[in-house]
């Protein structure tokens, strides 16, 4: 097992704006499959990034009268501060704008399709919408505008290099049909099918350099400097990059490919077609699994900083912390589908399956531990139940976390039951034996809540093998 590898993606996100609980999800997603694997002794890697080549974020950037690079530092630097009060526990934060860490393999990337004979240079018309950074068509309009963004797009007449992406339909369909490349779940996989049926049109992969972008901005064309890649293509290379595909060295070697990319449903052409066509093109084999998740959203629509109904995950952190907001997203919400949240589920939430629940069983089992038990008990750990780890492999974290709540039902009837803080009383040495098995069914407990709340996890731990108090752990609000 010790030797068995786990890489795991997130996408990286733009930096036009803060990130919202929508791009939370992703992230605490993420965080809970790679955490739940290195508990598993699997050697395991971790990236999450940001996307900085962007239209958006340069516009983003003008509007507040801040130079973009300047912008983009604030920006992104959010974003870690974001991702450490979540506690992500990321191995590597790629940013596409690392002229070392990202940009020899993005071109590196490039040259190989275009030694595949796979690139060519066309006049392109069209439009394009800086919201989805992609070209869209006059079909997609309604009154004239993106539909998502509520803009109008972009007239652009260019040169363009394109990518031959209708040459690999055939293949990604073929490998996605024998299970190579597995897309999960099956309904995205059948929506990709279907777009797959259609057949793949060429994209175009490269734009001219704008002549408002800073230097730093944007990966050059290897061998046309008046050119630069269009954004796709250099962020989803960012899942090799990363990994030091330039020189393929040692991360390379051992991680790629990924185990997992998790992504949400809006990108999931970029990822199942576009991503596996140049990977192929490139004779990189592809990543073993696509996780496709829905959409937070906020009064049934989705949560976007353009709708205007976005939940600041720092609000929510602030006043229920960290492992609070990270059980809400891992338990509430399906994987597989659009959640909810509004603040007063999210608080009935907290009272119910958190300060009634877990903090209250803790409260329970350890002021019996502490007054009825010599000091150092030490329970073995135990097995994982099958329900547990079956639902993490097939990443579905709420049902892993339900099998976690249905335990801790179970103990609080069980402390009804057999009653310990009477027989102590009667019978001592029985006493203990109850408060004793209660202690270790509560140690195990706190190893399954590892990936999922990994403070309160730790607290359980040394509460039980070191005799140190848990304290309140979730205070009711009211
Ligand atoms: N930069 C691209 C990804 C490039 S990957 C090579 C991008 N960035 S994003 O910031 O717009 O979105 C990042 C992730 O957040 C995506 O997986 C997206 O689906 C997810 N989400 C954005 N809003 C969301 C919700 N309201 N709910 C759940 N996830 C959402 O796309």
């Amino acid at each position: 097992m010790a030797d068995k590898k786990f890489y795991i993606t997130t996408p990286i996100f733009y930096p036009n704006a803060k990130l919202h609980l929508g791009h939370a999800y992703t992230t605490t997603l993420s965080d809970i499959l790679a955490r739940y694997h290195r508990l598993m002794g699997e050697k395991t890697y971790f990236l999450t990034g940001s996307d900085e080549n962007t239209q958006k974020m340069v516009e983003a950037a003008r509007k507040e009268g801040k130079e973009p690079l300047v912008f983009l530092d604030e920006i992104v630097s959010k974003f870690s501060s974001l991702f450490k009060e979540l506690d992500i526990s990321y191995d590597q934060f790629i940013r596409t704008t690392d002229q070392k860490a990202h940009w020899p393999g993005a071109q590196k990337l490039w040259g190989k399709l275009a030694d595949s004979g796979d690139i060519y240079k066309k006049g392109y018309e069209g439009l394009y919408c800086v919201g989805h950074e992609a070209f869209i068509t006059e079909k997609d309009l309604v009154d004239g505008k993106c539909p998502d963004h509520g803009t109008v797009p972009e007239f652009l007449k260019e040169e363009n290099y394109f990518f031959k992406l209708s040459k690999y339909t055939e293949p990604i369909k073929a490998k996605i049909l024998s299970g190579e490349l597995e897309i999960c779940p099956q309904s995205r996989r059948n929506e990709i099918l279907a777009l797959l049926e259609e057949g793949l049109e060429d994209v175009s992969f490269s734009r001219p350099r704008k002549a408002d972008w800073p230097q730093g901005l944007g990966v050059p064309v290897p061998g046309d400097n008046s050119q630069v890649m269009y954004v796709w293509c250099d962020a989803l290379a960012n899942y090799i990059t990363a990994l030091g595909y330039a020189n393929e060295g040692d991360l390379y070697k051992t991680f790629w490919p990924a185990n997992v990319q998790v992504l949400g449903k809006d990108i999931l052409r970029f990822h199942a077609a576009i991503w596996p066509a140049m990977l192929i093109s490139a004779g990189v084999p592809l990543p073993k699994a696509l996780l496709v998740h829905g959409f937070i959203t906020s009064g049934g629509k989705k949560m976007s900083k353009t709708l205007g109904n976005v939940i600041d995950p720092e609000e929510l952190l602030a006043e229920y912390g960290t492992d609070a907001v990270r059980y809400f997203l891992a338990r509430h919400i399906s994987p597989f589908e659009d959640g909810d949240i509004t603040r007063e589920a999210f608080k009935d939430a907290y009272n119910a399956d958190l300060a009634n629940g877990l903090g209250n069983l803790v409260a329970r089992i350890m002021k019996l531990a502490e007054d009825n038990l010599e000091r150092g008990a030490r329970p073995e750990p135990e097995e994982f139940p099958h329900e547990y780890t079956d639902a993490l492999k097939k990443f579905e974290v709420n049902k892993a976390a339900d099998v976690i709540w249905e335990r801790i039902k179970l103990l609080d009837q069980q402390i009804t039951d057999t009653a310990p803080f009477k027989v102590i009383k009667t019978n001592p040495e029985e006493g203990k034996e109850l408060i004793l098995a209660l202690t270790q069914e509560l140690y195990g407990i706190g190893r399954m809540l590892n990936p999922f709340m990994p403070t309160t996890s730790k607290i359980i731990k040394e509460a039980i093998v070191n005799n140190k108090k848990p304290g309140n752990l979730f205070v009711r609000k009211e």
